[in-house]
């Protein structure tokens, strides 16, 4: 045990997303264990540059586990945008004689956390959430199993609609530029055709499914299409106003209605579209992402007491690990290609 430690701050940045909590509790519960207090930095970065911060204690984090969302709450907050915002963080973190921040959050959040740590020497650790599961050097992070979950119920309820009134329906889904959430939701959920931002669609094909399907007499389709998914420039039916609106890395969303459109006006056959939206960051956490969370948690932890800093926890097979902050956002990343060639097994 490192007796240095006495004190260390902890924030979530980025999107919110089931199973923050979780990874929140179980700092604080293993804190404890080595009397160590932790503070919780309100809403990201922004906590830090505003001296926002506040003691978590046993009772704070009681009963959270399956709450959704972070009870520190979260921003998109650019720690290292200013000089003026870094001298508040010098002096918030001074005034509160903290030893080490845990960084909770996605690729924005763990660039800054790096940049942080390389850049400025702040003794840093990382845990990767998000629904995207775009993080290098983990195989999970916490929150895609809850969101893919999600989207399986939103598949199954799709079902009733789309076999009774003889529909295609189109489902668009998160996940940024990768297509975690939407190949996973297809294996899981029994989708027709998945289109995922790694491989650009052509339109014509996806129609020859819908065709097909309803010539071998099935009168129904479900196509999960992630919110990046894009046509291949060889059959681009966006317009540009269109392709602008709906390709915002701030903002993705769009292209499901669209493509429920097109592929209506090229098959002849009803198409409905519906966005899942903010429904995939919200409500409970699965249990696996419960349990994610707080290995991840208690893994962060330890690395602050053995003074592995610059370094995010993560999941490698069944193993807790870590890597660098630099490994982790050195790239997005991409969904596994023997998963999306196990998804389009089932296309048609
Ligand atoms: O990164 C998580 C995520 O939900 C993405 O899947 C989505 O593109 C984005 O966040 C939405 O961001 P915001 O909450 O800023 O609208």
């Amino acid at each position: 045990m490192n007796s240095e430690i006495r004190k260390v701050g902890i924030l979530t940045g980025g999107g919110d997303c089931p199973g923050i909590n979780a990874v929140i509790r179980a700092v604080v519960r293993r804190a404890r264990l080595d009397s160590v207090a932790v503070m919780g930095v309100k809403n990201g970065w922004q906590g830090l540059i505003k001296n926002n911060l506040e003691l978590l204690t046993r009772q704070t984090v009681s009963g959270i586990l399956p709450r959704g969302g972070t009870i520190i709450g979260t921003s998109r907050i650019d720690p290292l945008s200013s000089p003026e915002e870094l001298q508040k963080i010098r002096e918030t973190w001074e005034q509160h004689r903290l030893n080490a921040l845990i960084v909770v959050g996605g690729e924005g959040t763990m660039s800054a956390a790096k940049r942080m740590s390389a850049e400025e020497g702040y003794p840093v650790v990382g845990v990767p959430k998000t629904i995207d599961n775009d993080l290098c050097g983990t195989d999970y992070t916490v929150g895609m199993d809850s969101a893919v979950s999600i989207v399986v119920d939103a598949i199954d309820r799709l079902h009733s609609t789309a076999e009774s009134h003889h529909r295609v329906m189109v489902v668009e889904v998160m996940g940024r530029h990768s297509g975690w959430i939407a190949t996973c939701g297809a294996i899981a959920g029994g989708g027709d055709v998945v289109l995922v931002p790694e491989v650009p669609f052509r339109l014509s094909e996806v129609c020859e499914v819908m065709r097909q399907r309803q010539a071998s007499g099935r009168l129904f389709s479900i196509v999960i299409v992630s919110e990046d998914a894009r046509p291949h420039p060889d059959e681009d039916f966006l317009k540009p106003e269109q392709r602008e609106a709906i390709y915002h890395h701030e903002r993705l969303g769009g292209i499901g209605p669209i493509l429920a459109e097109r592929i209506q006006s090229v098959t002849g056959i009803d198409a409905r579209a519906t966005v899942l939206g903010y429904m995939q960051r919200g409500g409970s956490p699965t249990a696996f992402d419960r349990i994610l969370a707080t290995r991840l948690g208690i893994k962060a932890f330890e690395m602050v007491l053995a003074g592995e800093f610059g370094r995010m926890a993560a999941i490698t097979g069944s193993q807790m690990t870590s890597v660098t902050l630099a490994e982790a956002v050195a790239g997005i990343k991409q969904v596994d290609p023997d998963l999306y060639r196990i998804a389009e097994v089932f296309a048609g």
